[in-house]
């Protein structure tokens, strides 16, 4: 079982032991503001490796490197200047740039499973801190079994991986709790790859124009490999923008919204009883990970409305309840 040490009690240890544990090629699970990370050294093919290993994930999935600053982002990718405008405006914070990777980067492949971009985030918090001290980018997926919900608790990740790990850090609960918004800039414009903890609306009155979604960027290939179908699924199905609940399921909940049958759910979890969507975002994984724990064959979500990190909300509860293929439960 993995060692699991508090940082607010011993944020000294934690950050030592967690450097001596990289440097030894081993993942170690840090706390980040959106969802827990799998960090590993993202120069260190073995320690990539150890990562994909531990989730199960497909290596075609590239790995998001995070960083420490703008010059440790700087030596590894080029800028754009909207991508730079992007990063001074919301880092540190729950935002992805995708930019090229320069040839003289030591982010090994394994981390951008051989593409020509890389995925770059400054972290808030201890995860800054931690990449600042071992002095070079890590790469770090969410901490869970591929194709399971994203922890947002340091207790999510010893359930799901504690036998697989030799250390926790446990910063208590994420404050954001989806992950990262995921932005690419071309000549077309700026390109939306997956809705996060970033509204769109917070990205366009930076920049002064229109995020494109992906059905814009016609053409392309999935841009975001990660963002296949099936992904953070529990157990039970799950049903979503429901306006009844019936008594086999359980019932998620957002704001004071009228639900035939609610009386009759068998049970209810709330995202938010005021309908505050930040609030829901924070709520939304711990949410489906205790409403699966009833071990009811559904889960039922009302209705979140679709702006602002609503938008990310509902880009899981889709994914969440997404068509399981053998395929599809692969990922992330
Ligand atoms: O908030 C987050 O982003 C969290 C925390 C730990 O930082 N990390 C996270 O990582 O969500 P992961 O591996 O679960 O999702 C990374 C996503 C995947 O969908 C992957 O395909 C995409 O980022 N990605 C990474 N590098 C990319 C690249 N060069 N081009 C396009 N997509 C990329
Ligand atoms: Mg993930």
């Amino acid at each position: 079982m993995a060692d699991i040490i508090t940082i607010a009690d011993e944020p000294e240890r934690a950050l030592d032991r967690a450097c001596q544990v990289l440097a030894e090629a081993e993942p170690v699970a840090m706390p980040t503001e959106t969802v827990y990370g799998l960090a590993a050294d993202a120069t260190n093919p073995d320690a990539i490796a150890r990562i994909y290993e531990i989730k199960g994930r497909p290596r075609f999935n590239p790995l998001i490197a995070h960083v420490s600053n703008l010059e440790m982002a700087e030596a590894h990718a080029t800028f754009d200047p909207l991508s730079l405008k992007l990063a001074k405006a919301f880092w540190p914070g729950p935002l992805t740039l995708v930019l090229p990777l320069k040839p003289e980067s030591a982010i090994h492949p394994l981390c951008t499973a051989g593409l020509s971009t890389v995925g770059l985030r400054w972290p808030r918090g201890f995860a800054g801190d931690l990449i600042a001290r071992y002095g070079k980018p890590l790469a770090a997926p969410s901490a869970n079994t591929s194709g399971r919900i994203s922890p947002t608790s340091a207790e999510h990740v010893a359930a799901d991986l504690g036998e697989k790990l030799q250390l926790i850090l446990d910063g208590g609960a994420a404050g954001v709790g989806v992950e990262s918004t995921i932005i690419k800039v071309d000549a077309q414009g700026v390109h939306l790859l997956r809705p996060g903890g970033l509204s769109v609306a917070a990205i366009e009155a930076e920049i002064g124009q229109p995020v494109l979604r992906s059905e814009h960027a016609a053409g392309e290939a999935i841009e975001a490999p990660g963002m296949l179908a099936s992904h953070y699924a529990p157990t039970a199905s799950v049903r979503l923008n429901a306006g009844t609940v019936s008594r086999d399921e359980v019932l998620i909940n957002f704001g004071d919204q009228p639900i035939a049958g609610r009386d009759e759910a068998r049970a209810i979890f709330e995202l938010s009883k005021t309908g505050n969507l930040r609030e829901a975002a924070a709520n939304l994984f711990s949410t489906m990970i205790k409403a699966d724990a009833v071990g009811a064959g559904r889960i039922a979500f009302a209705p979140v409305p679709d702006q602002d990190l609503g938008e990310a909300i509902n880009d899981r509860i889709r994914r969440a309840a997404a068509p399981r293929g053998e395929e599809d439960s692969q990922h992330g």
